[in-house]
């Protein structure tokens, strides 16, 4: 049954002969405008305005779609499933600053409006929610399941992440404790010895295997099945992992990389291995932990099979507000000159970087993220120029699942001045990352339903394998290999409006407002 509230996708038409709506698609074509920048001979940079004419097509039926999380019993996971579940039931619970009801709070899909134009009229600007820009699958309709190394049941587990109100857990609790995540797979040198204690929930052997791999297909296979699902799109929000080291001849290729599985090798990753299995399954398999699940094999893999894969790292709380304030410091003209970021959490998260090779994998996806911005500004620094940053993490028990994130910005301003900013961010972790995920599972399960052609040719086929177009809710975004990475969080969402814009006939969003300025 379906009970979202939303228009899925009928709250516009778009009137314009480049655009037509058949029953079970929208078709649209569309002119791509770029500027294609070369040096001359005199070294000065010639832009030459270009255009590609793209045809886009829209599959409106909204599919029975399946979210299966590796890493179910976890503060995501349980927060995740509790919060959908409180909105498909309307749930309202007493707090002591009063009631409070399900929201979608967080999520851009469910949360944000796009500009879809002016009104003539009134000149004022009308807004839609991002959710109904295309025909996209309401969050309250999708069926949960996953695995987890714990076999906790979810209501236990959703206790034991102290993340909840005890009045909203009351009345998920009975739905919760039925809902017991999958045995899965544990190679315990790739998370902290100090998970030891719950892994009690184990497909036997420690290390790859085909026999994994094929389980786990099995799994998504009969998940599907018992629940009658068109699809299901898999995520990462499993614990932390140790890189894994990139070694020729066991993960550098596709091939290789199977290989290694069959036979074996101790250097490929739990998370690896669902990758490869979604990869098989052709199901979409998004990593929201920011170790390297996706040696260059595992890409090898999706591409040879137009498998969907997305990551790194759910971008929730510290580096969402980086990737914000360095755009806008850097794109102000203010020379940022260090970046100190500190955190404490005291959640099993925390206490999973407590250990030296999984705070690590963190450092990498958190260190990287103003590269563009820096590289972009050759005003402000010269080549190879970068600013001072360092980051830390803490596990402090006493404060939960409400990490502490502290950061001072330190940069230099008009002639040798200074300007510091301290930020000090407070706030339960798994409430930032819960709309991430729904967001992620909505975006990619979207892209599974566009086509795109060049006007010359026959056939329609899907967007690259790896969804860079997640990037907005990613720390590390994952890009086509040989492609830039974008950080500046503005940038990340106009890539995604404006493709879901292009979708249906419709020009990027501009803030011209040139009919407001030219009378
Ligand atoms: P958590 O530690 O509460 O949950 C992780 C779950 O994964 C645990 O229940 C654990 O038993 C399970 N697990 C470990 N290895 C597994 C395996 N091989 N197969 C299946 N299950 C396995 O952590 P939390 O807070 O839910 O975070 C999950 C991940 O998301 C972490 O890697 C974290 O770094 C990442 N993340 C979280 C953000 C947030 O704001 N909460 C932001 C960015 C990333």
């Amino acid at each position: 049954t379906t009970t979202s509230p939303a228009s899925n996708g009928n709250l516009f038409v778009v009137s314009s002969p480049n655009v037509v709506y058949t029953d079970s698609e929208i078709l649209s074509k569309y002119t791509y405008r770029t500027t294609s920048v070369t040096q001359n001979g005199a070294g000065k940079y010639v832009a030459t305005p270009k255009e590609t004419v793209y045809d886009f097509k829209v599959d409106r039926k909204i599919p029975k779609v399946g979210m299966m999380l590796v890493g179910w019993g976890g503060n995501n996971g349980t927060t995740v499933t509790a919060g959908i579940i409180a909105n498909r039931r309307g749930l309202v619970w007493e707090t002591r600053e009063g009631p409070r009801a399900a929201n979608y709070y967080g999520s851009v899909i469910m949360g944000s409006t796009m500009k879809l134009g002016t009104d003539p009229q009134t000149m004022k600007e009308v807004n839609i929610p991002f959710h109904d820009v295309l025909p996209m699958v309401h969050p309250n309709d999708l069926v949960i399941g996953g695995w987890d190394i714990s076999g906790m049941n979810l209501a236990n587990a959703m206790d034991r992440a102290a993340v909840l109100e005890p009045t909203l857990k009351a009345q998920v609790k009975k739905e919760m404790a039925q809902m017991v995540p999958l045995p899965s797979i544990y190679y315990p040198d790739f998370i902290a010895a100090n998970q030891e204690d719950r892994a009690d929930n184990l497909i036997p052997g420690s290390k790859a295997s085909t026999a994994h791999v094929e389980k786990i297909r099995q799994d998504i296979r009969d998940f599907k099945a018992q629940n009658n699902l068109d699809k299901v799109i898999v995520q990462w929000t499993a614990n932390t992992e140790r890189y894994a080291d990139i070694i020729p001849n066991v993960n550098d290729t596709a091939e290789n990389l199977l290989k290694a599985i069959e036979q074996g090798h101790e250097e490929v990753s739990p998370s690896t291995v669902f990758a490869v299995a979604c990869i098989l399954e052709k199901t979409p398999f998004i990593n929201g932990s920011p170790q390297n699940t996706f040696v260059p094999g595992a890409v090898e893999l999706a591409e040879q099979h137009g498998a969907f894969i997305g990551g790194d790292d759910f971008k929730s709380g510290q580096t969402k507000m980086k990737s914000a304030l360095v755009d806008f410091l850097i794109s102000a003209g203010i020379k940022l000159t260090s970046i100190a970021s500190y955190n404490h959490l005291g959640n099993n998260d925390g206490k999973n970087l407590s250990s030296q090779r999984q705070f690590r994998s963190k450092e990498i996806s958190k260190s990287n993220v103003v590269d563009d911005m820096v590289e972009a500004n050759s005003v402000l620094y010269k080549k190879g120029e970068h600013p001072d940053h360092t980051v830390v993490i803490k596990y402090m028990p006493a404060v939960g699942d409400n990490k502490r994130a502290l950061d001072e910005y330190y940069a230099e301003i008009f002639l040798g001045g200074h300007q510091t900013i301290s930020l000090f961010n407070v706030c339960e972790d798994s409430l930032l990352a819960s709309p991430l995920i729904i967001d992620l599972v909505l975006v990619t399960e979207m892209m599974t339903r566009i086509g795109w052609r060049q006007s010359s040719q026959a056939e329609y086929r899907g967007f690259h394998s790896v969804l860079s177009i997640l990037s907005y809710m990613l720390k590390a975004p994952l890009t086509p290999p040989g492609t830039p990475v974008v950080n500046a969080l503005a940038k990340q969402r106009g890539a995604l409006t404006n493709i879901f814009r292009a979708c249906v006939g419709l020009e990027p969003e501009s803030d011209m407002t040139l009919e407001h300025k030219l009378f």
